[in-house]
């Protein structure tokens, strides 16, 4: 059964009393693609998500799905499916009667609607609990309950603003699972509205991540968290230590950044796009994520080149010990590192003096006015 169609956003803008809260956004969503927009709260996702709707209109830009222009029309022509943080199940209605009331409301053949209710039911593992009302389940059975009253109708595609919010953690991820298991079965495309930067990792294709009401980076999770555009993306998705540097010059795309007297750094960052702007004595920001340092114990021998800290707190968190190291030089920064907690893991005590070690693949070169906003 695949229902997909895909959806074109251009040049999509929406302001409230003046204010814009979403920018000349153009963006195009693959027929059975799931894609998330990520973002900090009031950047704009839910409003561009009730344009989708059809419950806000923008002021420009046009919105369609598959080949029809949607821009304008009323939310119910949509064949749009919509599934809110809040489940907004009728109370007062059993399980059977809410997943049935949109297929009642087009007027479909009372056996008809029996047989797709009880399919719906299946599909999100809840037979069984037909006459229940919502009290009289959990709330994790009653989200699944308005997945399967949003696709009962068969929309081509599904609307859904952090959904799972309201959940708690051991439920939510179980429910992240569920959802991709049900999407991938129907084959509706999915956007997905969370601020939640692992639960959008899980689930999406693809990530748009929004700020101030702009699309900042669309890309595949691995994209986003292995070549961050910008900072703000680097920040947002996983954890990212930033060093501030002096550029000095590449060659052979191996760039050179000095982060203090005596410690130069190499980065071949093969995404720096931006590099190109980079002039002799330019100040950037280094970036490395947590995973990607190395710590070696000091010797007699390291040398003033290497960049060196003192240990200041191990923390074990389960799959990794943090360890937070405050550097030599650089302002007396900090640094977090993963280290894994595999079988004997090397762990640093607090005050040793360490060398942190980066492979310069993964050293990620940015202009130092690039703001965190962006
Ligand atoms: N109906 C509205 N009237 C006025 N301002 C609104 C309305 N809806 C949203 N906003 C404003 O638009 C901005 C983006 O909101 P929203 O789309 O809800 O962001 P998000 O879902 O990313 O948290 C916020 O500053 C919010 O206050
Ligand atoms: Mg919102």
């Amino acid at each position: 059964m695949l229902i997909g169609e895909s959806i074109n956003l251009t040049g999509v803008g929406k302001q409230f009393g003046g204010k814009s809260v979403v920018e000349d956004l153009s963006l195009d969503v693959k027929a059975g693609e799931f894609i998330s927009l990520l973002g900090p709260s009031g950047s704009g996702k839910t409003t561009l998500l009730m344009m989708i709707a059809g419950f806000e209109y923008p002021n420009t830009g046009q919105i369609s799905v598959g080949s029809r222009d949607i821009t304008y029309l009323a939310p119910n022509r949509r064949a749009v499916g919509m599934v809110f943080q809040k489940y907004a199940l009728f109370p007062h209605m059993t399980v059977a009667q809410n997943v049935a009331f949109p297929l009642k409301m087009r007027g479909a053949a009372t056996k008809d609607i029996a047989c797709r209710v009880s399919e719906m039911l299946g599909l999100v593992q809840l037979a069984g609990f037909e006459s229940r009302y919502p009290h009289q389940v959990s709330g994790g059975q009653q989200q699944r309950v308005a997945v399967a009253r949003a696709l009962v109708a068969e929309p081509p595609v599904l609307l859904m603003d952090e959904p799972l919010s309201a959940l708690d953690k051991k439920l939510r991820e179980s429910m992240q699972l569920e959802i991709k298991r049900i999407q991938n079965r129907v084959g509706v495309t999915v956007v997905y509205v969370t601020h939640d930067q692992e639960e959008a990792l899980t689930m999406s294709d693809r990530i748009a991540v929004m700020s101030g009401g702009r699309l900042v980076q669309v890309g595949s999770p691995l994209d986003l968290y292995h070549r961050p555009s910008s900072p703000f993306v680097a920040e947002f998705i996983g954890k990212m230590n930033f060093i501030d540097g002096e550029y000095l010059g590449s060659d052979q795309g191996t760039s050179c950044v000095r982060v203090s007297k005596t410690v130069t750094l190499q980065s071949r960052d093969a995404t720096g796009a931006q590099l190109a702007h980079f002039r002799t004595g330019a100040a950037v920001r280094v970036a490395v994520r947590p995973e990607q340092i190395a710590l070696r114990a000091t010797s007699p021998g390291s040398s003033k080149d290497q960049l060196t800290g003192t240990v200041e707190s191990v923390i074990f968190v389960g799959q990794a010990h943090l360890v937070l190291v405050r550097m030599e030089g650089q302002g007396g920064s900090l640094v977090e590192v993963h280290v894994p907690s595999g079988a004997r893991p090397t762990v640093f005590a607090q005050g040793e003096m360490v060398v942190l070690e980066i492979d310069p693949a993964d050293v990620k070169l940015y202009p130092r006015d690039a703001g965190r906003t962006r």
